[in-house]
């Protein structure tokens, strides 16, 4: 694939393969996705998507921040091959075999904290945090029953996950009784603060409320056995916390003897220009929920904690193809390509031209609200109206369905914001193309009104 002559749109999508492939879709799988425009893909490689028309299209999603190395990078496949001639699977859960040993070594070392660690495999974000959550109520054998998380947060959609979850009511509807024991409170979202607050005056009031009200009203602390956090709200809209935030949520629990995990699933292997996104707040977690990116499109999950912590008894958890062999080589693979081709360093290059980037358009355009991110994880929040901050909503879906016609494939987060999360390996080049079109695509809703 030419990466000059990208994009390259040859029929109007959807063309005439995709529509039949919509259709059948339609057909016969169930329609509980969320789906931004018809983007039906034929093939991929590096940051290009092809669709099966024979559009190419640059990919600012990389698979909803999964493929971090980019589509098919050599060095993974060449893992994957070399895995599958071994052997598929022969299951954790009663056996033992070397890549996920191997794999455990390296996430031990790339993960923050000096102390010993051990690993827990899974096959997806939502696993790994449920995980996550068993582990800390089993590391208190049950005698701290309460879990506090954020509003905002997105932790997945299984019962236990779905009970942290809180960026849409869809994603809880008709489905209680939940898991019971969570309480929210709110995310430090400075540009829409539930306080009315401005940062840094307002002290962090935030932190405040937690000890003062949370936990002096209403939740004991002594029966909270973790607090679970994204540290960059991810599906809640690319929302950072302010620079001390983490810090001093880490001395509450310490203060509390409170588990801290860290949701790494969409923030994590890179993403943010460090290894993972805590890693911008100085701060140590005792946990590490992971997945999304360790594999670069296996499935594959794992929870990362304090040796001592992570002490569940035998049979007490598993999952049959959690950790599998496959999967596990891939992430070997994805692991030494970030480091081998200084993945780190370009994310935080390329993110931090791509923010000034965002930031004039903000000068130019009245829709732009605010613009955050670190590294390759960067959201683009439009408003109606820059005093009221009414979420631009339809006029989010209308950038990105111009974007995606134009040929660059970049969705939302949260009500009305752009999010920007290629492949950690995405070149100068190919970004200027694909900040072109969404600026052009911005001005053009604009000026449509
Ligand atoms: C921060 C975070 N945690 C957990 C999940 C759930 O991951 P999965 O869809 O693999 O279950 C997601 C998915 O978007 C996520 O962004």
């Amino acid at each position: 694939m030419n990466s000059h002559k990208v994009p390259k749109i040859v029929a109007t999508p959807p063309g005439p393969k995709a529509k039949k492939i919509l259709e059948e879709d339609e057909r016969f799988l169930m329609q509980s996705f969320v789906r931004w425009y018809p983007l039906v893909v034929e093939k991929a490689e590096g940051c290009i998507l092809t669709d099966v028309d024979g559009n190419e299209y640059i990919d600012l999603n990389a698979g909803i921040a999964v493929v971090s190395v980019g589509h098919r990078h050599p060095k993974v496949i060449e893992a994957i091959k070399e895995q599958c001639n071994r052997f598929l699977h022969y299951s954790l859960t009663d056996f033992y075999y070397n890549p996920a040993v191997e794999l455990a070594k390296k996430l031990s070392k790339i993960t923050p904290g000096k102390f010993e660690k051990k690993i827990f495999f899974c096959n997806s974000g939502a696993e790994a945090v449920e995980g996550a959550l068993k582990i800390a109520r089993g590391h208190f054998k049950g005698s701290r029953q309460y879990i506090m998380a954020y509003i905002g947060a997105f932790h997945g959609r299984l019962f236990g996950s779905m009970a942290l979850t809180s960026s849409k009511p869809v994603q809880r509807k008709w489905f209680s009784p939940l898991l019971p024991g969570v309480e929210h409170v709110p995310y430090p979202y400075c540009y829409r603060c539930p306080w009315r607050q401005n940062y840094p005056e307002c002290g962090y009031w935030c932190v405040d409320f937690i000890e003062d009200y949370y936990f002096k009203k209403y939740v004991p602390p002594d029966e909270t056995a973790c607090i679970i956090f994204e540290p960059i709200q991810g599906e809640g809209g690319y929302v950072v916390p302010p620079p001390e935030y983490w810090g001093h949520i880490r001395k509450l629990c310490d203060k509390y003897g409170i588990l801290m995990i860290s949701d790494e699933v969409q923030a994590g292997m890179g993403r943010t220009g460090r290894w993972f996104g805590i890693e911008h707040w100085n701060v140590t977690p005792d946990l590490i929920a992971i997945a999304k990116g360790i594999a670069a499109g296996l499935p594959l999950g794992a929870v990362v904690g304090r040796s001592e912590i992570m002490d569940l008894p035998r049979g007490s958890h598993a999952s049959t193809f959690g950790g599998n062999p496959v999967s596990c080589a891939a992430a070997s693979a994805v692991i030494d390509v970030i480091e081998g081709e200084k993945l780190l360093e370009n994310a935080s290059k390329i993110g931090e031209y791509t923010m000034k980037r965002f930031e004039e358009f903000q000068e130019k355009y009245e829709l732009i609200g605010d613009v955050r991110g670190k590294g390759l994880m960067i959201g683009v929040e439009l408003v109606k109206d820059r005093r009221s901050k009414e979420p631009a909503v339809k006029e989010l879906n209308k950038i990105l369905l111009k974007c995606f016609k134009k040929g660059v494939a970049v969705i939302g987060a949260g009500k009305s914001t752009i999010r920007i999360a290629p492949p950690l390996t995405i070149s100068m080049e190919l970004m200027e193309k694909a900040i072109d079109i969404i600026g052009e695509s911005i001005g053009e809703v604009e000026r449509e009104g």
